[in-house]
C-alpha cells in the first residue's frame, strides 16, 4: 500500500513510518517540522518539508496514496488552554484543509490520531468508546471536533476511517523516541531528572487516587504503530471503521512511574510537589475490548519497566547527541 503520513517526523508518526516501511508499505511523509525533527525521517522515505495545508505540496502526494495517516497536530494541553484559538485553527482548521484535499485527490482510507483527552473527567473507571465525550481542555476539544467532522464528512467523500484514541504513548524504538519541545510528558521529564538535567515536578498529589497522583495508561509506541497497521488492514478489507481506544487497560500513577524510573536508571530522582495542572483529569485508563473485538488487537509490549528501559536507552543517546552538536 502507498501511505501518506502527516506528522511523520514527530514521535508517534516516526515510529509508525518505520513499522509501515518494515511491513513492506511505500511511505511518504509531509511534516512542517513545527515540533518534529527532519533527521528522524528514515533515509529512503520520501519526505516533503511543508505544512499539510499547502495544497500544492500535499495534492501530488495524496494522488499517489491509498491511505492517509493523520498524526500532525499541536498537542500540548497547557498551550491549548493559554491559546485555544490557535489550537482550533491548527488542529481543526488543518484537518478541514486536509479533508478538502482528500475530497479532490483521494485517497479513500484515513486513520486519525485522536486522544483519550476527548473523554474528560469521567467516573473513575476505564473509558469505553461509547462513554460521553466531555473534554476538559481545548486540546481534547479539538480532537473531539475533528472526530465529529470526520464522522460527518467521511460518508460524503466515500472515505472509511478510524479515529484511534491513544492513551499515553511512551517508550522508544532503537533509533527513534520521544523528544517534544517543550516536553510535558512524564517519562522523558523523569529521565531528564535521572540525568540531573531537571527536578521532576509532581503536579498535584491530592487527586482522588490511591497515592494522590494522577493515573495514566502507558502504551508502548510500537504497540501503537502495530495497531495502526492492523486498522489499515481492516479498512482495506472493507471494515467501516469508527472510534477505538488504544491503551493497555492498566493505569499507573505518577508516583509509580517515578519509582520505576528510579529502579531502571538506578538513580534517585530529584522531585518536588507542585500544584495541579489545569485540564488534567485524575484518571485516564482505556477499556480495551473495543480494539480486541474489532481488530483482534491488544497491546503486547507495554510492560512499564520495558517501556522505561527502551525510553532510557534512547533518551541517553539523544541527549548525548544534543550535547555534542
Ligand atoms: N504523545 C501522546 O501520548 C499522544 C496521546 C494522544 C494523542 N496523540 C496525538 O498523536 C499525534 C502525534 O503525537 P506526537 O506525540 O507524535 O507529537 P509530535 O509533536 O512529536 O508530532 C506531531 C508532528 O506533526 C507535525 N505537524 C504539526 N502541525 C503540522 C502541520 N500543520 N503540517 C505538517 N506537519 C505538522 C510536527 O512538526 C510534528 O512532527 C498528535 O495528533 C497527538 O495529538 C499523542
Amino acid at each position: 500500500m502507498r501511505i501518506l503520513v502527516t506528522g511523520g517526523a514527530g514521535y508517534i508518526g516516526g515510529v509508525f513510518v518505520r513499522a509501515a516501511r518494515d511491513a513492506g508499505h511505500e511511505v511518504m511523509v509531509i511534516d512542517s517540522l513545527t515540533t518534529g525533527h527532519a533527521e528522524s525521517v528514515p533515509s529512503g522515505v520520501e519526505f516533503v518539508h511543508d505544512d499539510l495545508r499547502n495544497r500544492a505540496a500535499i495534492a501530488p502526494l495524496l494522488r499517489r496514496a491509498d491511505a492517509v495517516l493523520h498524526f500532525a497536530a499541536l498537542s500540548i494541553v497547557g498551550d491549548s488552554i493559554n491559546d485555544p484559538v490557535s489550537y482550533y485553527r491548527e488542529n481543526l482548521g488543518g484537518f478541514i484543509s486536509l479533508l478538502e484535499a482528500v475530497k479532490e485527490c483521494g485517497p479513500r482510507m484515513l486513520i486519525f490520531s485522536s486522544s483519550a483527552a476527548v473523554y474528560g473527567n469521567g467516573e473513575g473507571r476505564p473509558f469505553r468508546e461509547d462513554d460521553p465525550c466531555l473534554p476538559v481542555n481545548p486540546y481534547g476539544g479539538t480532537k473531539l471536533a475533528m472526530e465529529q467532522t470526520l464522522a460527518h464528512v467521511a460518508p460524503a467523500l466515500g472515505l472509511t476511517s478510524f479515529s484511534l484514541r491513544y492513551f499515553n504513548a511512551a517508550g522508544a524504538v532503537a533509533d527513534h523516541g520521544e523528544a517534544h519541545s517543550p516536553e510535558t510528558h512524564l517519562i522523558p521529564l523523569a529521565l531528564d531528572a535521572a540525568l540531573g538535567l531537571r527536578e521532576l515536578t509532581l503536579f498535584g498529589t491530592d487527586y482522588p487516587t490511591p497515592d494522590g497522583s494522577c493515573i495514566r495508561d502507558y502504551i508502548h509506541v510500537s504497540d501503537l504503530a502495530e495497531a495502526h497497521l492492523t486498522a489499515l488492514d481492516a479498512l482495506a478489507a472493507g471494515d467501516a471503521g469508527g472510534a477505538l481506544n488504544l491503551g493497555t487497560g492498566t493505569g499507573r500513577s505518577v508516583k509509580e512511574v517515578a519509582a520505576v524510573v528510579e529502579q531502571v536508571t538506578g538513580r534517585a530522582l530529584p522531585m518536588k510537589v507542585g500544584p495541579r495542572r489545569i485540564g488534567d483529569p485524575a484518571l485516564l485508563v482505556a477499556a480495551v475490548d473495543g480494539a480486541a473485538e474489532r481488530l483482534g488487537w491488544r497491546a503486547s509490549r507495554s510492560n512499564l519497566t520495558e517501556i522505561i528501559e527502551a525510553a532510557w536507552g534512547w533518551h541517553q543517546e539523544f541527549k548525548e547527541r544534543g550535547a555534542q552538536s
